[in-house]
């Protein structure tokens, strides 16, 4: 299905259950290897980014059991972990590729991370740089920046480090590598990035404790096996939250949706914008706030300007909020947002250049991007940049166009997302 077409809507109607949290998902089987015994992660999301890090875990000697969306780990503690045979696979996963870093700093033996096209273009000198402060050998292709990465790690420092840009892969990757230290390793953040593995750790009974944007760790504590249940994803919910709010008449409810406050930075964007999101049911589920989101179109949405302290919450949301953009009346602007030029893709670049294809005013900035609500959009052929959020981001903007349009590399949903184009369907209908 490489290529897809999605054609307007006259409205968009329904109930889903977006696929499981990816971020959570990932560190559900970091956290289970390290552990000494048997963990049950219920409702795991089955796509590509969270098989990699399976796959690189299993490489690492690690038992990884079901076949559905219950996974069974047989960890191994935080030493137990093998030297892998062959190069290690992290596919397209920035995640997958960061975390594994800091975990196999811990560990005395040698091995090498790749990934795909994508993945070998995306820096890697923010976790080479604190983690071989911390003692670890990294050496990296291009002058210690990209992928492949070779590690032989083991005897690990604690460290004191403030990163230079928010990001929960790098805190991530140097808590992880914390675990191994003996001591204390503190981390310092610009602005607070979703604190999920802040979360979990505690709960296997790792030392760690947060103070605003600092999170402290003590190293040498064995992890304990979990038994948790995996939240919908939020930043795949979003695709379809917008898709309701451009077309008048539409109304959806997204049930068991992560709501983390470090990622729903997007929900407040559209309230400022004029829309309303009802957020119904509020629960925990494994130490992660769960809701029902409830959304309706028809309220005509107004530009807003984003800068940079907002831009962490809703990083993995700028695409569709690019779209909703693009159909607000007036000129919105992101700005402090360069990060969003080195994810998947250059997703600065490739919304300015989707958009314009399809008749949006767009200015772009090295750092964010203008859009002038025109009102409407008109279909043509578009393409994915091979960037799951981008293929899922242009088909809602294709649901509120005029005309068919076409999506080019519309598989790219498979990362994240791989029943995307079925709910979308279903609710289209
Ligand atoms: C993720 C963190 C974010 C996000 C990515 C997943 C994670 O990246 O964009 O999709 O699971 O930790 P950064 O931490 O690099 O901003």
């Amino acid at each position: 299905m490489d290529k897809v077409d999605v054609g307007p809507v006259s409205v968009f109607k329904g109930e889903f259950f977006p696929p499981s949290d990816k971020s959570i998902s990932h560190r559900a089987v970091i956290l289970s290897s390290l552990a000494e015994g048997r963990s049950v992660v219920k409702n795991f999301l089955r796509a590509q980014d969270t098989e990699s890090t399976a796959n690189a875990f299993r490489s690492l000697g690690i038992e990884i059991l079901g076949e559905d969306s219950m996974l069974t780990i047989h960890g191994k503690g935080l030493r137990g972990l093998s030297e892998p045979q062959g190069v290690v696979d992290c596919g397209n996963s920035g995640t997958t590729i960061r975390l594994i870093s800091g975990v196999l700093s811990g560990n005395p033996f040698f091995s090498v991370l790749t990934g795909d096209d994508s993945l070998r273009k995306r820096p890697m000198a923010r976790v080479i740089r604190p983690l071989s402060l911390m003692g670890s050998q990294i050496m990296a292709r291009a002058d210690n920046r990209y992928p492949p990465l070779a590690i032989k790690g083991g005897g690990l420092n604690p460290l004191r480090y403030e990163l230079p840009v928010a990001s929960a892969q790098v805190k991530s990757s140097i808590l992880l590598a914390g675990l191994y230290c003996d001591g204390e390793t503190v981390i310092t953040e610009p602005a607070k990035s979703r604190d999920h593995t802040e979360r979990m750790l505690p709960a296997q009974g790792a030392d760690l404790r947060v103070e605003g944007r600092t999170v402290f760790v003590r190293g040498g504590r064995e992890l304990s096996p979990m038994e948790m249940e995996v939240p919908g994803d939020f930043s795949s919910a979003a695709f379809f939250i917008v898709a309701a709010l451009l077309i008048p008449g539409s109304e959806i409810t997204a049930r068991n949706v992560g709501i983390n406050p470090t990622r729903t930075g997007l929900l407040e964007a559209l309230s400022r914008m004029g829309a309303k999101v009802g957020i119904e049911n509020v629960r925990q589920m494994s130490g992660e706030p769960v809701a029902d989101i409830h959304c309706a179109g028809g309220t005509a949405l107004k530009a807003i300007d984003l800068t940079e302290e907002s831009i962490p919450s809703l990083i993995d949301e700028f695409p569709v909020f690019c779209v909703a953009a693009a159909y607000a009346e007036g000129f919105t602007t992101v700005r402090g947002a360069s990060e969003l030029r080195v994810k998947e893709s250059d997703r600065i670049k490739a919304m300015a250049s989707e958009l314009r294809k399809m008749g949006a005013w767009v200015e772009e900035y090295p750092d964010g991007i203008g859009i002038k609500g025109i009102g409407w959009l008109k279909g043509t052929e578009v393409e994915s940049h091979g960037d799951h959020r981008i293929a899922m981001a242009m088909a809602v903007a294709a649901l509120a166009a005029e005309g068919t349009t076409t999506i080019r590399g519309a598989s790219a949903v498979g990362i994240s997302f791989p029943a995307f184009f079925d709910i979308l369907k279903r609710l289209s209908s």
